[in-house]
């Protein structure tokens, strides 16, 4: 058991339910892709976009069972995000993801971009036939906003000026913007009133903030054993996060080596040595803390459940994640 799926208990069965069912859902129409698919559906997500789709589905549900619609967005969800993953591991050039091997390592760039259309079509296709119309349009706009948050950080490489706000704007598109709609959707479908909507996206929102900024953290700080992903690579691919961001204000000769893009050697090591030298990593975890605080803060809206204290705990693990 990953220290995540305890967080899970209460969905823990509609888990195990979605998880035989995005396989399904692929379909074997193509052998190639399904097996593309199947390969990363099966492999050790920590699954916590669904997670949360079922907690806050089943937080607002508490008279009733959950409906197919409640699963099916969940299931959605894994789907556009396992997606956006196969692009980013072509885009980063990763080799490993979820503790296998990626899979344009395997099957190849081509089949790799792909295998990401067909998930992101299949999910629309999925999504259209929950016959709700605004969930339609919150998770396509999902789908824009990571390829936003995509060509933001390509073009950004290397650039040491951009700001904190450009970042965490990046942030919410490529990460929080998925996890802040489909806490909206989840609530749409149990027909909550429309304040509480919107605090359930604006707890989305923050945690997806939060979870980005530990991630980006953990990059400096974790193992690839421990994360099942190559650690290390965002500065090195000139994708400058909190922990770099913070550690530019304080150690002006970091630009420098930032600037020439490491090309002489022993740059990148100076750089890192740099930022671990530097309050950075804990100016990131401060405000990682500081947004999982107002996650937190917004789920005051739902009335107290289990699921509700789960929907907090995920927000403090992730942050747990950090020690
Ligand atoms: C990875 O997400 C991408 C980020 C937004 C940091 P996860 O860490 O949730 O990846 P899986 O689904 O567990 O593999
Ligand atoms: C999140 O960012 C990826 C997407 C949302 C597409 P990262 O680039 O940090 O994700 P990892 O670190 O590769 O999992
Ligand atoms: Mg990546
Ligand atoms: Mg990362």
């Amino acid at each position: 058991m990953t220290p995540a799926t305890s967080l899970f208990t209460p969905v823990e069965a509609d888990l195990r339910l979605l998880a035989d069912n995005l396989k399904q859902l692929v379909g074997n129409r193509h052998p190639i892709l399904f097996a593309a698919a199947e390969h990363l559906f099966g492999a050790g997500g920590k699954r916590i976009r669904p997670a949360i789709v079922l907690l806050i589905s089943r937080a607002t549900m508490l008279e009733q069972d959950i409906t197919p619609r409640h699963r099916r967005l969940a299931e959605i969800t894994e789907m556009i995000h396992t997606a956006s993953l196969v692009h980013d591991d072509v885009v980063d050039e990763s080799d490993v993801r979820r503790g296998v091997p990626t899979v344009h390592s395997l099957f190849g760039n081509r089949i790799a971009i792909l295998a990401g259309d067909f998930l992101f079509a299949q999910s629309s296709w999925y999504l259209a036939n929950l016959d709700n119309l605004e969930v339609v349009k919150l998770l396509s706009e999902v789908i824009m906003d990571l390829a936003t948050g995509e060509i933001q950080q390509g073009l950004n490489r290397f650039d040491g000026g951009i700001s904190i706000e450009t970042y965490l704007q990046k942030s919410y598109y490529k990460t929080a913007s998925l996890i802040a709609n489909s806490s909206k959707a989840a609530g749409l479908l149990s027909e909550v009133s429309r304040e509480t909507v919107e605090h359930l996206y604006s707890y989305g929102r923050h945690f997806g903030i939060a979870f980005q900024i530990v991630d980006d953290i953990l990059d400096f700080t974790s193992t690839t054993d421990t994360l099942g992903k190559p650690v290390g690579s965002d500065l090195k691919s000139g994708n400058l996060t909190a922990p770099v961001l913070f550690a530019l204000a304080e150690k002006p000769s970091l630009e420098v080596l930032i600037d020439r893009e490491f090309a002489q050697d022993g740059d990148l090591e100076q750089a890192l040595a740099l930022i671990q030298d530097s309050q950075g990593i804990h100016q990131a975890r401060e405000l990682a803390a500081h947004h999982a605080k107002l996650a937190i803060e917004h789920l005051a809206v739902l009335p107290p459940s289990e699921c509700h204290q789960a929907l907090i705990n995920i927000a403090e693990y992730t942050l747990s994640r950090l020690y």
